[in-house]
């Protein structure tokens, strides 16, 4: 008979938020403002036990009492019985708390049986813009937009799930000064064939040839020979290129009627081209609100700033000074065309007008800093104060020669070949642990095949998502698809042989849970899990203090390494008794959820069978 399990309902169970809680009052009868001495319990090293506090030794520097003695004082005064074993002060005066088997186990079922596997939605919802991927589009992406279309993606599922309202803006580049190049490839250069059957193709060729020629002007020559030679060719015929880019350009911005048809005839192709890329990374947006849409409101932000002597006229150009910063901001040059910052301008009054955000995230690259601190401090002169502007700033993707990654003609990785191979070695990895079974190869080929398609490109995001987002990185195919290390596939396996588990028991995951049957947490290894997979919404938490979905992807890891050390110590299906077999089950389950719903919030998909 299994003991069925009265349950309490427990509001917020994020571990770490509950163990600072405790040490509150604790603290606080010792001594003023103990936020930073709460901020010092984390997670412990697991010879430590499972949680550390860290805040004795500055603690005991303010009363000045020995630390060790400070330490005791503060256990004296923690209520933690019911949660924890009675805690341990080791050397200087760490404090070291083990959690019961008991509430853990009581914890765990609470999961078991909640939708949200025990995360709590914010008290307080806040409303997010996010601004992410916001490619220029007439170029093909390259691999430099996976980061942010991808960390974006995250943030803004995250905070989704978290409770917040959120609302994604692709702020798209698409009024800029390549389609003047692609106005004059058109033009003078288009192959019209290829443009009937294949627009995008000839658009993107044309606006690379163009943009060679144009740097080869400059003095800066593509390497490879036959390129240079239609380069060379190109620039005879039409010298001073970038000129006449930029009268195509104006001309499109002054409302030129041709060059306006142009433009509307090319945007729907363009925009296939990138939702096709989109619909594939499973990206998508509540708004495309591109350059093009803040055209007809710059003439009126630049007044209003002028009016307002918040920008002033300087050489014919209009511009806003800082403090704080050496060159001011241009919102109008002398020849009265706009820039990027003035577009900007308008998308936040526009933002704010519309959606109201307490919040608006730039993930954008680390080499726009400057452009957002002034647009920032633009903002907050205009009198946006409330609001909070956030630039998640990222690195580059670098090549195997620790330089940015590029083709081995010099040229930006398109991003669809980079999906297309991450797939091709995504499916490598199947059947590579398909082959390795001990009963033989299990999948047929169309299932290897989709399988493949959830493996590679999850490796391909994950890899980005592992990486500290601030920092460059090494982009490896390799090591994206290993099966062992920090990665998707390794993550995703660990979910794909719970499912064989309960294959192979011939259980019903939702009889399982529906059945309120108690948890038993016995070896060390079942203990460990069930901290891991309380700590889920910790994670989730820690995601959000500074953006930063790698928060997501370690604990993910750690998950699954848990996971596989109970797994080696631990038989499910053969366990001693009745009791013990549904309480691992029970964990096995749990630890599925939690990988799916960690691995959805980071827009990677799971497979069944691996
Ligand atoms: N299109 C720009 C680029 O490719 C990024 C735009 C980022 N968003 C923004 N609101 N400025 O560099």
């Amino acid at each position: 008979m299994l003991r069925a399990v009265t349950f309490k309902r427990i509001v917020l169970m994020n571990l770490l938020a509950e163990i600072r809680e405790r040490f509150r009052p604790a603290l606080t009868s010792l001594t003023d403002d103990v936020d930073d001495l709460l901020e010092m319990i984390r997670p412990a090293q697991p010879q430590h036990g499972d949680y550390q506090a860290n805040c004795a030794m500055s603690l005991a520097k303010r009363v000045g009492r020995p630390p060790r003695k400070v330490a005791q004082e503060v256990v004296d005064l923690l209520k933690v019985d019911d949660m924890c074993l009675p805690p341990e002060i080791a050397g200087p005066g760490f404090i070291n708390l083990r959690i019961k088997d008991s509430w853990l186990a009581e914890q765990a079922a609470i999961a078991v049986r909640d939708e949200r596997l025990n995360v709590a939605r914010a008290s307080q919802p806040r409303t997010y813009v996010i601004d992410f991927s916001a490619p220029n589009v007439a170029k093909p992406m390259h691999v430099g937009h996976i980061r942010s279309t991808v960390i974006g993606d995250a943030i803004y599922r995250t905070l989704a799930f978290l409770g917040h309202r959120v609302i994604s803006d692709n702020h798209l580049g698409d009024w800029g000064k390549q389609f003047g190049m692609v106005i004059y490839g058109y033009k003078h250069l288009r192959d019209q064939d290829r443009y009937q059957t294949d627009p995008v193709g000839e658009l993107a060729r044309l606006y690379q040839l163009v943009n060679k020629t144009c740097d080869f002007q400059a003095g800066k020559s593509p390497k490879d020979a036959a390129q240079l030679a239609e380069v060379e060719a190109v620039s005879q015929k039409h010298p001073d290129l970038e000129q006449r880019v930029l009268e195509e350009t104006t001309r499109l911005h002054q409302g030129d009627e041709e060059n306006l048809a142009l433009w509307r005839e090319f945007m729907p192709a363009c925009l296939e081209a990138l939702h096709r890329i989109y619909d594939r990374l499973k990206v998508r947006f509540d708004h495309e609100l591109g350059e093009s849409f803040y055209h007809d409101r710059l003439q009126q932000v630049v007044k209003e700033l002028q009016k307002k002597e918040i920008a002033t006229e300087s050489e014919g150009a209009i511009c806003i000074f800082f403090a704080d910063f050496d060159a001011p901001m241009i919102i109008r040059k002398s020849d009265g065309a706009f820039l990027y910052a003035t577009t900007d301008l308008a998308t936040i009054q526009y933002r704010l007008q519309q959606w109201r955000p307490d919040a608006i995230l730039y993930v954008v690259d680390h080499r726009q800093r400057d452009h957002f601190e002034m647009l920032f401090a633009a903002a907050r002169k205009w009198g946006y104060q409330a609001v909070e502007f956030k630039h998640v700033s990222f690195g580059t993707v670098l090549g195997p020669d620790g330089r940015p990654l590029k083709t081995r003609e010099g040229d930006a990785v398109g991003l669809e070949s980079l999906l297309d191979e991450a797939v091709a070695r995504g499916y490598a990895t199947v059947c590579e642990v398909d082959d390795k079974k001990p009963g033989g190869a299990e999948l047929s080929e169309a299932d290897r095949r989709s399988i493949a398609e959830v493996v590679g490109i999850g490796a391909l995001k994950y890899a980005d998502l592992v990486q500290n987002r601030t920092t460059d990185y090494k982009f490896s195919f390799e090591k994206m698809t290993a099966l062992d290390g920090n990665t998707a596939p390794y993550v995703q396996y660990a979910y794909a042989r719970v499912q064989s588990i309960f294959r192979r028991g011939e259980v019903q995951p939702e009889t399982l849970r529906a059945a309120n049957a108690a948890l038993v947490l016995q070896h060390q290894a079942e203990h460990d899990l069930a901290v891991a997979l309380l700590r889920f919404s910790e994670a989730l938490e820690e995601v959000l203090v500074d953006y930063r979905p790698n928060q997501l992807t370690s604990y993910l890891y750690d998950l699954a390494r848990t996971y596989s050390a109970f797994f080696e110590n631990c038989p499910v299906l053969k366990a001693e008794s009745d009791a013990l077999r549904t309480s691992r089950l029970l964990l096995c389950d749990l630890t599925a959820r939690t990988i799916k719903q960690g691995l959805e919030l980071l827009g990677i998909g799971v497979v069944e069978k691996m």
